[in-house]
């Protein structure tokens, strides 16, 4: 479970600043919401914010925003400390890895990837590795339960991981070349590893003659789905004369 505290005060900058790049990126972000709800712009003028600030969020980065937004700076602190997305002290500079402690995941063997991050990376969670390039956290699910094990690093899932495969995406980020996101085994996102495993009978879809043989023509999405008569239309009762 992680604990939501901004970092120690020896951490923390003084100020915090858009990039004239992304300042300019945050005005436009803020005109997308009607006058007076600007707060709605929180979250992804947050996000930037981590993003140009080394991928942690600090005090005066969460005052800055809060400012912009026209936000109390206490309203702004929750946001931050609510979603796990915001890291609020120093992190890996090539990866902060969030590994899902959850029961699916738990039970599909993130025990063994919390190992791999102790030896590798650091014994607890956001202590930095010796390079400083790597740190971990455990997380509450991250919606990808049906992939488990699964760890967040910086936008991406890795999905599907065993010991090996996660040992080698560390390496991959160490070498700067991650690998791709989503299922780290042979499959496409959820789907059956190897391939479908039900309706796999091809005659299930053939179209069936008034007789009951096969007419040989398939049924497509296209002709399957041909638009009708809605019931309220079709159901509608005939109207009546009153009686003279
Ligand atoms: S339990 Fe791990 S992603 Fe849901």
């Amino acid at each position: 479970m992680s604990v939501r505290r901004i970092g120690p005060r020896e951490v923390q900058p003084k100020e915090f600043a858009f990039t004239a790049e992304n300042l300019d990126w945050a005005k436009k972000q803020l005109l997308k919401f009607p006058e007076g709800r600007q707060a709605s712009a929180v979250i992804p003028l947050m996000w930037r914010a981590q993003e140009q600030h080394e991928g942690w969020l600090p005090e005066a980065a969460i005052r800055y925003v809060a400012d912009m937004v026209g936000m109390e700076y206490i309203r702004a602190m929750e946001v931050a400390t609510f979603y796990t997305m915001f890291l609020l002290q120093p992190v890996g500079k090539k990866a902060h890895i969030q590994v899902c402690g959850t029961t699916p995941c738990r039970l599909r063997g993130a025990d063994a990837l919390f190992d791999v991050c102790k030896h590798r990376i650091a014994h607890e969670p956001f202590e930095l590795s010796a390079d400083g390039n790597f740190s971990w956290e455990e997380v509450e699910c991250l919606g990808a339960c049906v992939n488990a094990p699964m760890a967040l690093i910086w936008k991406d899932t890795y999905e599907d991981l065993t010991p090996e495969s996660f040992e080698k995406l560390i390496d991959g980020f160490a070498a700067g070349k991650p690998p791709k996101p989503g299922p780290q085994v042979e499959r496409q996102f959820s789907a059956p590893q190897g391939g479908p495993t039900t309706l796999t009978d091809k005659s299930i879809y053939e179209m069936t003659s008034a007789g009951g043989n096969n007419a040989g023509a398939a049924l497509t999405d296209n002709n399957a789905k041909k638009p009708t008569k809605g019931a309220s239309e079709r159901e509608s009762p005939v109207s009546k004369n009153p009686k003279p």
